[in-house]
């Protein structure tokens, strides 16, 4: 089977039961995406699908024949998004596992909302953070959206 990657066509020939994130992790090499529960509770392994947050621990790769995946390696060539330039600005980050699975989402939301309320990034981005960056990640968000 065959979908677009990163704006590339890739094509998986293992078990279409594999869920998307280890087809993105083991086969296209991405790992930029990362595991964290395997439950689709955590977020750590968001990436796009036509645009739409994703978890991809939970979605088997038979479900993106023919359609557009974009991960973190994907959202810009430079590090340029407005997301990505927020998080630099305001040194999100702690230990950084969750952090590419929240950009993905804040970014999603802000092609829905690109003024988010804090009501709706409560409610778009229920990614897990460990470390606890939640404020940072929420100026971030403003800060991104008014870039
Ligand atoms: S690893 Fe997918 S939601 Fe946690
Ligand atoms: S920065 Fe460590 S888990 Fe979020």
């Amino acid at each position: 089977m065959q979908f677009t990657l990163n704006g590339k066509p890739f094509d998986f020939d293992g078990d279409p039961d594999t869920p998307l994130l280890w087809v993105i992790r083991d086969a296209a090499a991405l790992t930029g995406t990362k595991y964290g529960c395997g439950i689709g509770a955590c977020g750590a392994c968001t990436v796009h699908l036509e645009g739409e947050a994703t978890r991809s621990c939970v979605l088997p790769v038979s479900a993106v024949a023919g359609r557009n995946i974009t991960t973190i390696e994907g959202l810009s060539a430079d590090v340029t998004h407005p997301v990505q330039q927020a998080w630099i600005k305001k040194d999100v980050p702690q230990c950084g596992y969750c952090q590419s699975g929240m950009v993905m989402a804040v970014a999603a939301l802000l092609r829905q909302h690109p003024h988010p309320t804090d009501a709706q990034i409560d409610q778009s981005v229920t990614n897990l953070c460990r470390c606890a960056t939640y404020h940072r990640i929420r100026e971030a968000v403003h800060v991104a959206a008014n870039s």
